[in-house]
């Protein structure tokens, strides 16, 4: 059985997709060459940009001669159609770290056509679960990286996870959001995905300020809304600062522990990686 785990928030600038990107692409050092996939569901493509480049990010017509996730969701073709292969370089961290491959499955400028408020974009709600059932065991670990709202792409992540990752960044109208999030994931455990439930709250960069402790500690009480969606005990997962390798990382198209292996921000997107494969029962 494949796990597909989401890191979704409807607030933009949280690090949704730098989860989304450095978790996968540990995960995929850990769980072994073509076991892990990564899904862009954000017609931004920066997931996907974060490996490939921009050029599939920023298409904006279809092709279904190279499709992406946009085309797969459109038509009859299949997840693994879309996936590209990621070579991730051995590293020399302590013990040698060895190679490993990453799948993407890209998101492009294309998708503005399936975005929108529920019922103006995509209105099967069941399609990408649909996608992901037809290739059940095929990766360990799907991982989504989802947009900034909360949509019909959105919804389908949230109808076809397992486990959802809430990045959360110090702020006066976070919790609020956390909030909403909730409730509207209340609904769709209900109607639409009885197995649907958070896996954590990620607090992202995180700074030493009284703010930053005080909309921590905010999310713990979110479980009392509902014990049903939390299942652990312990709802913050662990926590990443506020880094310049973090940016750095990316603007040369790498994973942090890949650019800087012996930084204190590979060191927590470690620990980060460690607890979710934990709690999603992926390592022992
Ligand atoms: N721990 C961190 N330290 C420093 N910079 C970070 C950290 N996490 C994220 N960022 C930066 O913050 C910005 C927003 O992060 P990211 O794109 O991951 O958020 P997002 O939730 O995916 O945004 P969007 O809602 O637009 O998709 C990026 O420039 C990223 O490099
Ligand atoms: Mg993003």
């Amino acid at each position: 059985m494949t796990v597909v785990i989401s890191f979704t928030n409807q607030k933009g600038g949280v690090g949704k997709t730098t989860g989304a990107v450095n978790f996968a692409a540990l995960a995929a050092r850990i769980l072994g060459p073509d076991q892990v996939a990564l899904i862009d569901l954000d017609q931004q493509g920066n997931a996907s940009a974060s490996f490939l480049g921009n050029e599939i990010a920023m298409r904006e017509k279809p092709n279904f001669d190279d499709p992406t996730i946009a085309e797969v969701l459109q038509s009859d073709l299949s997840l693994l159609d879309a996936a590209r292969v990621v070579e991730l370089p051995e590293l020399k961290w302590k013990n040698k770290i060895p190679a490993s491959t990453l799948h993407i499955m890209p998101g492009t400028g294309y998708l503005k056509q399936l975005e929108g408020p529920l019922n103006q974009g995509i209105n099967e709600l069941e399609t990408l679960h649909d996608k992901i059932t037809e290739i059940d065991g095929q990766y360990k670990l799907i991982v989504a990286d989802c947009p900034p709202n909360l949509s019909g792409l959105m919804a389908n992540a949230l109808v076809a996870s397992d486990w959802v990752v809430i990045p959360i960044t110090p702020g006066q109208f976070e919790i609020d959001g956390l909030t909403k999030l909730t409730q509207a994931m209340i609904r769709f455990k209900a109607k639409l995905n009885d197995r649907l439930a958070v896996i954590g709250v990620w607090p992202n960069k995180v700074r030493q300020t009284t703010l930053a402790r005080n909309t921590f500690e905010a999310a713990l009480g979110i479980r009392e809304l509902a014990p049903q969606l939390y299942p652990f005990e312990k709802v913050l997962l662990p926590a990443t600062y506020d880094r310049v390798a973090v940016g750095d990382a990316q603007s040369y198209q790498s994973d942090v522990m890949a650019h800087e292996p012996n930084s204190k921000s590979a060191a927590e997107f470690r620990n980060l990686t460690a607890e979710i494969l934990r709690r999603a029962g992926l390592i022992g």
